[in-house]
């Protein structure tokens, strides 16, 4: 670990608290700013802080643009599980950011490669993320770049692993409705935030956790590129921390 700034607190609670610091800070030095957004369990404490944040007068959205880094291949943006929907539901529903300023994949997209270079040409056309939010899966995936021998660059399709699709399962009636494909922002999308925060809780993460940062760096482990960039913060609880 070269660069990564370290943040160890006690729950999700405080890791809510902690990364709402993050994007308050980038908000009031850049109204019109872009952050790139993740889904998962682990955002959901920091996207309520931020919603009661903007509630109490602190943070303004009205001006601030999201990409999202990953949709399900074939679910429409209504469907209960799709990351779109669970953006509305659990951020853009309550904040003022505009409609028109989120943008998510096309999980639908008939052409899937014309879909994603429209994507990262969006992202480029707003000036790059200037924050990027990360989970990370339990094969040290992010977005849902799965371990692979090379690191994807741009945004693609991706085969879910099996291991991504029985930890997604919980989601889904069952484990045969868990899409088998995804869109993802690539690594490259990612590296090429200014900022990342990445957050982590809970001592299921807690080994992947120690390979992502204490680690070699290898596409096995693809969270682990992290290693290289310049200005990445870990934001994860006390069951979590590896060390
Ligand atoms: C999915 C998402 C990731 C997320 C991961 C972990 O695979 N594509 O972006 O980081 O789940 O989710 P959770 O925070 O629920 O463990």
């Amino acid at each position: 670990m070269i660069h990564t700034r370290v943040i160890v607190v006690k729950n999700p609670d405080e890791m809510g608290v902690k990364a709402a610091d993050q994007f308050e800070a980038l908000i009031q030095s850049k109204p019109a700013c872009v952050i790139g957004l993740a889904t998962g369990s682990t955002p959901v404490p920091l996207y309520k802080e931020l919603i009661s944040r903007e509630k109490a007068g602190k943070i303004d959205f009205s001006r601030v643009r999201s990409a999202n880094l990953d949709e399900y291949k074939g679910l429409a943006p209504d469907h209960p599980q799709s990351y779109r929907k669970f953006m509305q539901e659990n951020l853009f529903d309550h904040i003022s950011i505009k409609p028109e300023n989120t943008i998510v994949p096309d999980g639908l997209a008939e052409d899937v490669e014309a879909m994603c270079a429209a994507y990262e040409e969006k992202i480029e056309a707003w000036g790059g993320v200037d924050l990027q939010l990360l989970g990370i899966g339990h094969d040290g995936h992010i977005g849902f770049n799965e371990p692979e021998d090379h690191f994807p660059t741009m945004t693609h399709e991706v085969k879910l692993t099996d291991m991504t699709i029985d930890a997604n399962k919980r989601f889904f009636e069952s484990i045969d409705d868990v899409p088998k494909y995804a869109i993802s922002m690539g690594i490259g999308t990612i590296m090429a935030a200014k900022q990342i925060v990445m957050v982590v809780t809970g001592a299921d993460k807690k080994d992947i956790l120690h390979k992502t940062f204490w680690g070699p760096v290898t596409p096995e482990v693809p969270a682990s590129i992290l290693q290289f960039h310049p200005n990445v913060t870990l934001i994860c609880d006390e069951a979590a921390y590896p060390l």
